[in-house]
């Protein structure tokens, strides 16, 4: 068994027998670190108020776990041992949750996941007094997901209104937000870039094309304040019924509710409406899901159209002027926004690496917000 003591905040574990007592397969966290003792986050509800120095100790974080014979699941490390992490999930997910329970899992934490069909929601029950529920049988991390945008918010808010020590990871809301999805994309193309030392300054300067459904998504929001906060340019494409002309506008500062721009010179954001304008001289390419679900009314002609002029396949990434990797957050359309055959070709398609980044990201994000117990800051 692993022990653990406190140290200015931050839980320092040590693993059970062997030579290296003190540095569990080489790992060692410390309050001391300049980058971990400057997490100011308590709760994770978007990237807007994400500072360049905390992109660097995500990225630094998630690299450190991916090195880690943890990273393949051959060990677990016992950060979070005895901490309990509860998943709330009131949309469908795949990837999401599953990453962040296996991410828990190799912190040695406890898992518990909500279901809203068989929960006492369907008697009438808040959704704040549910969150409650789970706090009071000890969760420290609730991991939230909802199709309204600021639900994990205000459940933050509200618990802590209520005195509850209990972080709030929002893992999706309505079209605000997707910060952790936004951390691994950031991860995945740096790591792409420098990938002994993925770092903010690995994006300074590159052009990055994001392609698809962009008004539906949260990850294209989430992209933008991580992208053009590490300097990124960013050029955004799409039929207008997808991508309103208001969005070049949208990392303008200061974020909304934020007195300030926690970042000083973001990247531009640029719109095109083509992808013989959008894609000559780009770094990468992200490709976004049409997403039929949260549309209120029919936006594209059909898909066959729609994958006529915006979809990605080898001769239209060739517009790029060279190989650049192609990125996707899933679940994938096969055939509307990329054809199987690009999908499927390792030499450009980092989607399965954006999966298999998901959990150390998400391990970084735990052990900051859990571990670390963040400083306590308001949100
Ligand atoms: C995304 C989401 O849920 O916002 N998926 C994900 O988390 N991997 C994107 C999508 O649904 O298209």
């Amino acid at each position: 068994m692993g022990m653990a003591q406190r140290s200015g905040g931050l839980t320092l574990h040590s693993a059970g027998a062997g030579p290296n007592r003190d540095r569990p397969y080489g790992w060692h966290a410390s309050a001391a670190s300049p980058a971990l003792s400057g997490w100011s986050h308590r709760h994770v509800l978007d990237l807007a108020s994400f500072s360049v120095a905390d992109f660097t100790t995500v990225l630094e974080l998630a690299q450190r776990f991916r090195s880690l014979p943890v990273a393949s699941g051959a060990r677990k490390l016992p950060a979070l041992q005895g901490r309990l992490l509860t998943t709330l999930f009131f949309e469908p997910s795949t990837r999401t949750r599953s990453s962040f329970e296996l991410a828990a899992r190799r912190l040695s934490a406890d898992v518990q996941s909500f279901s809203p069909a068989s929960s006492a929601l369907s008697k009438g029950e808040s959704l704040l007094d549910t969150a409650r529920t789970y706090v009071a049988m000890g969760a420290e991390l609730l991991v939230v997901r909802h199709r309204c945008a600021g639900v994990p918010r205000s459940l933050a808010l509200g618990l802590e209104a209520c005195g509850a020590r209990v972080a709030v990871l929002n893992a999706g809301d309505g079209l605000h937000s997707h910060p952790s999805q936004g951390l691994l994309d950031l991860f995945t193309l740096a790591r792409h870039f420098e990938p002994t030392q993925p770092r903010p300054a690995s994006l300074q300067g590159r052009r990055i094309a994001i392609v698809g459904d962009i008004l539906h998504s949260r990850v294209a929001r989430s992209n933008l304040w991580a992208l053009t906060a590490c300097g990124a340019d960013v050029v955004l494409c799409a039929p207008a019924t997808l991508l309103p002309d208001a969005f070049a506008d949208f990392v303008q500062a200061p974020p909304p509710g934020q007195a300030l721009d926690p970042v000083v010179g973001r990247g531009r954001v640029t719109i095109s409406r083509s992808l013989e304008q959008a894609l000559p001289g780009v770094d990468a390419v992200m490709a976004l899901r049409l997403q039929k679900e949260r549309m209120q009314q029919q936006l594209v002609t059909s898909f066959a159209s729609y994958h006529r002029h915006y979809g990605l396949s080898h001769e239209r990434l060739a517009l790029c002027g060279r190989p650049v990797p192609l990125l996707h957050p899933g679940p994938v359309n096969r055939g509307v926004e990329i054809s199987g055959a690009l999908l499927d070709d390792p030499a450009i398609s980092l989607v399965e690496e954006q999966v298999r980044n998901g959990i150390p990201v998400r391990m970084a994000l735990l052990y900051l917000m859990v571990a670390s117990e963040g400083s306590g800051a308001a949100i």
